[in-house]
C-alpha cells in the first residue's frame, strides 16, 4: 500500500504509521506492507513534521519515515495507491501517465464525509493535526476491513 500526500511529512507518513500499527495489532504485519510518498520534492530526506510526530506519539503510534517523492514506477510496485486528496490524486494520475484502478482516495473509506479530502494541516495547529489523525484513523479501519474481505486476510 502506498499513501500519498503533497509534502510526505504530515498526512501520508501519519497514515503509514497508523496503518502499520493497526496491522501489527491485528497480526497482519507480515501479509501487507506500506510506505508513503509526496507528489512534491519539497521535503525529500526529511523526518516527519514535529507536529506529526507529536500527534502519533500522543496516540502511542510509532513513526519513523524519511520524505520521498512519488515515482512513476510506484504504480507497478504497489497494489494500492491511496491519495489524501483529489489534487494529489490528479498529480499521481498525471505523473504515472494515466489513471489506474489501484488509485483511490483515502476518504472513500470514511463513513463520515465519504470521498472528501484529508485536509492539509501544514498551515494549521494542534487542532488540525488532531482532526487529521481522527480522519485517517477512522478511514483506515474501513480500508483494512475492505482489504481483509477482498483478499481474504
Ligand atoms: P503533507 O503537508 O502534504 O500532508 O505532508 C504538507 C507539507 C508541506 C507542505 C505542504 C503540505 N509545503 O508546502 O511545504
Amino acid at each position: 500500500i502506498l499513501f500519498v500526500c503533497l509534502g510526505n511529512i504530515c498526512r501520508s507518513p501519519l497514515a503509514e504509521a497508523i496503518f502499520n500499527h493497526k496491522l501489527k495489532n491485528q497480526g497482519l504485519e507480515k501479509r501487507i506492507m506500506s510506505d508513503s510518498v509526496g507528489t512534491s520534492n519539497y521535503h525529500v530526506g526529511e523526518k516527519p513534521d514535529s507536529r506529526t510526530i507529536k500527534i502519533a506519539e500522543e496516540y502511542g503510534v510509532p513513526i519513523d519515515h524519511k520524505g520521498k517523492q512519488f515515482k512513476k514506477n510506484d504504480v507497478e510496485i504497489f497494489d494500492y495507491i491511496i491519495a489524501m486528496d483529489s489534487c494529489n490524486f490528479r498529480n499521481i494520475v498525471r505523473k504515472s501517465g494515466g489513471e489506474s484502478k489501484k488509485m483511490m482516495l483515502l476518504r472513500n473509506f470514511d463513513y463520515k464525509d465519504r470521498g472528501k479530502a484529508v485536509p492539509d494541516p501544514w498551515y494549521g495547529g494542534a487542532e488540525e493535526f488532531e482532526n487529521v489523525y481522527q480522519i485517517i484513523n477512522r478511514s483506515l479501519d474501513e480500508f483494512i476491513l475492505f482489504l481483509r474481505k477482498k483478499h481474504t486476510l
